[in-house]
């Protein structure tokens, strides 16, 4: 199967690399000329684990082209996928400017029957909308499909190739066929493949992140109560995920959700909904818990140190909104640093692969460190944000001889708090009692 994907970022280029890899021919399209150029001299703009050597393979074996050519694209292929970004508007609304753009490009170049899938993020009601322009523009028959793409920046590989499930939304039975075709590779363990309209496709896919985000706002309000209280999160998220009605993933307290998902997709969820006279309190709600846990952190450490911070140096492990990606978009260490530095403080940053990201939102205004040590040198606290697996057994002696004081304020609850006790290291936590 010839295959075009349309907008080749975190989506399209995993996407398309992934059907290579089952054996089609990918043409990955994008406006953005220079990434286009990078990606065909073999060089990966974002870092996602096992990527790159995936993107190579299938480059040379000639399945996996790059280009800005959408209509020639197009035109080698029967099928479409849309995978452009859908941004948060001023309104929290789902900006679709690129999605309508696409369609159109897509539909002024089909020259026999196609298939278009859109695998953005879309708000319930797009199809129908991208239906119109293609009954608008297109010459030949084609049918526009949701296909909505679950998979996570950091295991995006691994969750394209084996997905828990796949959503179709179709109202053509031979559009389905052949979208089943091209999934099928990736659900050979029998997990299963959901056929369905396609307002109910678009809808899964906010119910599935208005749900986990929901889940992440409840467990950290369920630490500021444990905190409170004396009680210890650790212990309630255990005695809460065993029970299997309710499960363990998505239940660990930290700094709030942040990324290129969650966030937009709330607000655009919650702006469906009113379209719609529905005030959806509940996403609300989990959006301001959110916008207040990202304020703890600096919270806890104007307690510490006093509200005035002029003076103070802090090293901040930790940048990207969650390890194993370098995405920085809506990422809690942007608020937390902000805070910061409004309160008169220096930050030393360090994140394993998000420091040239991070440079295009604070310029100058902190200092970038290779090594997490190096950002520790002279500082007052450490703070860390972001669960790298390499912050998870840190020299310690080390740490309390770099910093002034040996204070820790941990926003991923990586360490055990007896044995920051036991080191006579400062240490807070989320949802646990400070050592
Ligand atoms: N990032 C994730 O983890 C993730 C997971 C599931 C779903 N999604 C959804 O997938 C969509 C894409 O997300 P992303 O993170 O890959 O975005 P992205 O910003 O990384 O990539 C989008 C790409 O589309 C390109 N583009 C824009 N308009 C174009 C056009 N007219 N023609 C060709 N290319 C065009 C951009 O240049 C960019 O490279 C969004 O709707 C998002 O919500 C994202």
């Amino acid at each position: 199967m010839n295959i075009a994907i349309v907008g080749s970022g975190y989506v399209g280029l995993v996407s398309g690399t992934c059907y290579a890899e089952s054996g089609n021919e990918v043409f990955c399209v994008d406006i953005d000329a220079k990434r286009i150029a990078q990606l065909v001299e073999g060089k990966i703009p974002i870092y996602e684990p096992g990527l790159e050597e995936l993107v190579r393979r299938n480059m040379k074996e000639g399945r996996l082209h790059f280009t800005t050519d959408l209509a020639e694209a197009v035109r080698q292929s029967m099928v479409s996928y849309i995978a452009v970004g859908t941004p948060m508007s001023a309104t929290g609304a789902a900006d679709l400017t690129a999605i309508f753009k696409a369609a159109e490009d897509i539909a002024k170049s089909i020259t026999g029957y196609h298939i278009l899938a859109i695998k953005s993020t879309v708000p319930v009601g797009t199809n129908a909308r991208v239906r119109d322009i293609v009954g608008k523009f297109a010459k030949h028959r084609a049918d526009v499909c949701s296909v909505p793409e679950f998979l996570k920046e950091g295991s995006a590989i691994e969750d394209f190739m084996r997905p828990d499930r796949v959503v179709i939304g179709s109202l053509s039975d031979q559009a389905t066929a052949i979208l089943k075709e091209i999934h099928n590779p990736f659900v050979r363990t029998d997990n299963p493949i959901l056929v369905m309209d396609p307002h109910s496709a678009e809808l899964t896919k906010y119910a599935s992140n208005a749900m986990l985000a929901m889940r992440i706002s409840f467990i950290n309000e369920m630490a500021n109560l444990c905190e409170a209280v004396g009680a210890d999160i650790n212990s309630v998220r255990r005695g809460l995920g065993t029970d299997k009605r309710i499960g363990s993933s998505f239940l660990f307290p930290g700094v709030g959700y942040g990324g290129s998902c969650f966030p937009k997709d709330v607000q655009a969820l919650i702006h469906s909904g009113s379209e719609h006279n529905l005030d959806f309190a509940i996403l609300r709600a989990a959006e301001a818990v959110n916008a207040r846990q990202k304020r703890q952190i600096p919270a806890r450490v104007k307690q510490h140190f006093g509200q005035n911070l002029s003076g103070r140096t802090f090293a901040i492990w930790g940048l990207a909104f969650k390890p194993r990606t370098d995405d920085m978009r809506e990422a809690p260490s942007l608020v937390v640093i902000e805070e910061l530095l409004q309160a008169g403080a220096k930050c030393q940053v360090h994140d394993p692969e998000a420091l040239e990201n991070a440079r295009a939102y604070f310029g100058d205004r902190v200092s970038y460190h290779k090594t997490n040590y190096e950002a520790l040198k002279g500082a007052d606290a450490l703070l860390i944000l972001t669960e790298w697996n390499e912050f998870r057994h840190p020299n310690f002696q080390r740490i309390k001889a770099e910093l002034k004081e040996p204070v820790i304020f941990d926003g991923r609850n990586l360490y055990d708090p007896d044995l920051m006790k036991a080191l006579d290291l400062r240490y807070y936590s989320i949802g646990r009692h400070p050592v």
